[in-house]
């Protein structure tokens, strides 16, 4: 095993050129990914030169290559996290057991389950964002689509590996699925919720890669613990590419508030939208929105699947050996459980079958985090709003509160009440139709920002604020 990347037609530093078997089937899928990505990748942009970042080591510095290149010819490959020394399962049944290089049969299917459903919401977030470039805010913000493109892209081929070198011929039949499902498809949809969800302007695009790319990272930090060793090893080096995703997220949204605070400051009624920015409580319904659907795809509160996944040591809990205690029996989470007569009341839940919401809650206070930041920014310019984060049992399409009428508060209203309401919560057509007016034309030239967002304190790699990102060819 090497830290250093090979230069072989697909990348790696697994000694791939020593399994011809395996080397030859990801051969034959290479050529059909790629028809993927140019049919449903970043539409109008094949061509142009893309100032991004390659991988050519795994190290823990400087893994990182700048350079133009087109999209097709980005370096896909395979890149897994050094091997850690006499690893250990380090929580359920099999705690204290060596790590398994190879898959046990007995968890294959649900190892397989879930490097599937890991793997469906790469290429689906590409699928989301394909037309976005054509209304880009500035050539700063392109790349960085375009940079967070490439990479799920890369992640794609990250489970792929997997598949193809664990799991056999299922392996390569869902290998295939994954080429062949689509966002928003009504016959062939994705797998979760949220990578169905239409992604259509630049203020959703921010609130996905602060919201859901932010889930992504806790999945990964769960599977990074895995007594699937080569599991474990994957998601660790896609946690180092995920970071730059959701700080695309952050600094995209603190960017538009920071733009709607110099636009009040402007107006004489301090109204951002009429000085063509977005106004804050309709950036709180856009985060109202993303936020829930992207706390659905962390599972049932109470499940059974989690629970089977933390006992076999296949999915444990965040940095799992920040905690003191790691079989999870005999202990117990306390949860608000909706009952049969409406009302809601108080449950012990064994704390295996509670994994969801114990990973859940971590994203919570992440997401926090980062609002924080943004109301210290609001805060400074002298307003007094402040966004907030929904209750969790807000707007949710799976779990215990699904389909429920929560307001943002979590305090259970009547259908009734809750649809007359449901607009001052969630973005509605009228949101949106404002917000993708504000995005009609594309802006191209460097160093200029749409009307709606303020300019990034600083370049990619220091770059200046007039760099060419983005090399257009006409
Ligand atoms: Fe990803
Ligand atoms: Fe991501």
């Amino acid at each position: 095993m090497s830290s250093v990347i090979t230069n072989d037609r697909i990348p790696n530093n697994v000694h791939l050129a020593d399994d011809r078997k395996l080397q030859r089937a990801l051969e034959a899928w290479q050529p059909r990914f790629i028809d993927w990505w140019c049919d449903m990748g970043p539409e109008g942009f094949q061509q142009d030169q893309i100032y991004l970042r390659t991988a050519t080591s795994v190290d823990a510095k400087g893994w990182a290559h700048f350079d133009y290149v087109k999209m097709p010819d980005y370096r896909w490959g395979i890149f897994l996290a050094d091997p850690v020394q006499d690893r250990k399962i380090g929580f359920g049944d099999n705690m204290g057991r060596d790590v398994w290089q190879t898959v046990p049969g007995e968890h294959r299917n649900a190892l397989r389950r879930l490097i599937v459903t890991q793997g469906d919401t790469e290429p689906a977030s590409v699928e989301q964002q394909r037309l976005l470039g054509k209304t880009c805010p500035s050539l700063y913000d392109l790349r960085n689509l375009f940079q967070v493109n490439v990479e799920e892209g890369r992640h794609l081929w990250a489970m792929v590996y997997l598949l193809h070198s664990h799991f056999g011929r299922d392996g390569r039949e869902e290998a295939e699925g994954l080429l062949e499902r689509r966002s928003g498809d009504e016959d062939k949809p994705r797998i979760l919720g949220a990578f169905n969800e239409p992604c259509s302007h630049w203020l959703s695009f921010f609130c996905f890669t602060y919201f859901t790319d932010r889930d992504g990272k806790y999945q990964l930090l769960a599977l990074a613990e895995s007594g699937f060793d080569a599991l474990s090893r994957t998601t660790r080096f896609m946690l180092t590419e995920e970071a730059h995703h959701m700080f695309v997220g952050e600094t995209g949204l603190l960017r538009v508030i920071q733009r709607t605070l110099e636009l009040m400051e402007k107006n004489p009624n301090d109204d951002a939208r009429d000085e063509g920015g977005i106004d804050l409580p309709m950036l709180q319904r856009y985060v109202n929105l993303w936020y829930s659907v992207s706390l659905d795809l962390f599972g049932g509160e109470i499940s059974s699947n989690a629970a089977a996944y933390f006992a076999s040591g296949l999915k444990g809990r965040c940095k799992e050996s920040k905690f003191e205690e790691h079989t999870a029996l005999d202990q117990f989470y306390e949860m608000q459980v909706p009952q049969d007569d409406g009302t809601l009341a108080t449950e012990e839940i064994p704390l295996r079958t509670a994994m969801n919401e114990v990973l859940r809650d971590e994203y919570v206070d992440d997401s926090q985090r980062g609002l924080d930041k943004m109301n210290r920014l609001i805060a400074e310019a002298g307003y007094d709003f402040r966004l907030k984060l929904a209750s969790t049992r807000f707007n949710r399409a799976a779990g215990i509160y699904a389909g429920m009428p929560f307001d943002p508060e979590g305090n259970l209203l009547s259908k009734e009440d809750f649809d007359a309401r449901k607009n001052d919560w969630l973005p509605s057509e009228e949101d949106e139709a404002y917000v993708k007016s504000l995005m009609t034309e594309p802006i191209y030239e460097p160093g200029k920002m749409a009307n709606w967002i303020a300019a990034p304190n600083r370049g990619i790699k220091g770059a200046p604020a007039d760099f060419e990102y983005v090399k257009r060819q006409a």
